[in-house]
């Protein structure tokens, strides 16, 4: 019924909707906002389409229900390759987000369990996210997955009144 996925770069005008949609539903939750991601561009979509469908730098995952919507959305990046200290070996979780049609059916936890996997091909040691503080369905999902809150926290860049905490999943 539900179909987990990497992206692919046919795949730019999707994710653009699946993004925008989850912006809209959910400022809180985002460090981005849809008025910055609305002004993207066709290019700047399919750059996006493109980086998360390959290696071990970058991936984004889409779940497809069967009637053709995407209805979920997660991404990840190593920490590493982006800040260019190899030393740190981690991946950031970003971007989670499930159509409010679909929650509650295991569909964040197989995004989850798509971007730990990949990590894990990727050698990463760990895999990192923030999550706004009171933000409850969220935080409870990570920490069914064995995600541990680590005591660092920052303003929510989209909303610096609010606060984000750092959770971190150790890759054994
Ligand atoms: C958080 C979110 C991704 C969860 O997605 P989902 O597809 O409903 O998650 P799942 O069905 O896999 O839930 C797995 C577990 O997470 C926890 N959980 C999910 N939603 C919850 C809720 N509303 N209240 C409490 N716990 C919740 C539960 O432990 C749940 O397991 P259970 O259903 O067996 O009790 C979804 O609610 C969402 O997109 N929210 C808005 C965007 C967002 O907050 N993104 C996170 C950015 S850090």
């Amino acid at each position: 019924m539900i179909d987990v996925r990497r992206i692919t770069p046919d795949d730019a005008r999707v994710l653009r909707a699946v993004r925008l949609a989850a912006l809209a539903d959910t400022p809180h939750a985002f460090g981005s906002t849809l008025e910055r991601e609305l002004a993207f561009d066709d290019a700047d979509w399919s750059g996006r389409a493109v980086a998360g469908s390959v290696g071990d730098e970058r991936c984004t995952f889409l779940a497809w229900h069967a009637d053709g919507r995407v209805v979920g959305v997660v991404g990840g990046y190593r920490v590493d390759a982006m800040a260019g200290t190899p030393a740190s070996r981690a991946v950031d979780l970003v971007s989670m987000w499930t159509d409010p049609s679909v929650r509650r059916a295991g569909i964040g936890r197989r995004l989850i369990d798509a971007v730990v996997e990949w990590a894990r091909t990727a050698r990463a040691e760990r895999v990192e996210l923030w999550v706004t503080n009171g933000n409850d369905p969220a935080q409870h999902l990570y920490e069914s997955m064995g995600f541990v809150v680590t005591g660092d926290h920052q303003p929510l860049p989209s909303d610096p009144c609010k606060d984000e905490i750092r959770m971190v999943l150790a890759l054994s």
